[in-house]
This record gives C-alpha cells, sequence and structure tokens, in this order.
C-alpha cells in the first residue's frame, strides 16, 4: 500500500517556525519519523511540501489510482480552501486531516476546517505524533 504525505504552507519552516507552537523539530526529521512508521507497518509513504494551493490541488488529482489514501495536514489551507476541500472530494480517496497543533484551542478563525467533514478523521494536536497517528490510520483504513 501506498500513501500519500501532504504537508501545506508554511511547513517548510518548521524547526524555526513558532516553536512554541508548532515544536522544534523540522519537516524532514519529521517525514525519517514517518517514512521509519511506514517501513515498520510494511507500506511505502511518498512526500510534498508546497506553499501552493494549485500545486497541493494538482498532487491532490495526480493521488487517484496511485496512493491508497492520504495524510494532509494542509496548514492555514484549512480554513480557507474551498478548492483544495473540491479536489479531495473529486478523487475519493480516503484521507486522514492532521495538525501538529490543536487547532480547537486556538484562535477562532482556526477552529472551522473545510476538509475534516469529508475527511476519515481529524487528529490535531499532538505535533509529531499526529502524523505518526494518521499514518496508522490511514493504513487500518484502508486495508479494510
Ligand atoms: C496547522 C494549524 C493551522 O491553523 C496553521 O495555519 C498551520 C499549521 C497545524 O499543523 O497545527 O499552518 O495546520
Amino acid at each position: 500500500m501506498r500513501f500519500f504525505i501532504l504537508h501545506g504552507p508554511n511547513l517548510n519552516l518548521l524547526g524555526k517556525r513558532e516553536p512554541g507552537i508548532y515544536g522544534s523539530l523540522t519537516l524532514e526529521e519529521i517525514n525519517r519519523s514517518i517514512k521509519s512508521l511506514a517501513v515498520e507497518l510494511g507500506c511505502e509513504v511518498e512526500f510534498l511540501q508546497s506553499n501552493s494551493e494549485g500545486d497541493l490541488i494538482n498532487a491532490i488529482q495526480s493521488a487517484a489510482g496511485v496512493f491508497d489514501g492520504i495524510v494532509i495536514n494542509p496548514a492555514a489551507y484549512t480554513h480557507t480552501s474551498i478548492a483544495i476541500r473540491d479536489a479531495l472530494a473529486a478523487i475519493g480517496l480516503p484521507f486522514v486531516e492532521v495538525h501538529l497543533s490543536n487547532i480547537h484551542s486556538r484562535e477562532d478563525f482556526r477552529h472551522k476546517s473545510l476538509t475534516a467533514p469529508l475527511a476519515a478523521g481529524q487528529i490535531s494536536g499532538f505535533g509529531q505524533e499526529s502524523y505518526l497517528l494518521g499514518l496508522r490510520a490511514i493504513f487500518t483504513i484502508a486495508k479494510k
């Protein structure tokens, strides 16, 4: 099984970016932990980070028929992007939405996710562990 791990805008800055909120791990370190878990589970993972909404939409569209599911942190696009939501709806692959921070304990504008209603589930607030739980979740769902 193959899963696409998608990281949205500003997540390339992890490690330096508001470490009190997002932690001190870099995106590369997080991807390394995800890869180790994938090896343990016996699945494949591919990664993409983009600051561009269009690139994320193109990546989601290209996942159909190639991947068995998606783990996505749409970052700020979670709260704004009808286009990313529509792309996820269009391809119909199962996906898990993850966030490093607990978006529900932060500013009001972060409480609403446009993508979560289509997701198998949302994992929010566990730092790097949110991605690892997300991979375990999508693996379990895709195995069924
Ligand atoms: C985030 C939460 C979003 O509200 C924010 O815009 C991000 C990161 C998270 O992982 O906690 O960029 O998705």
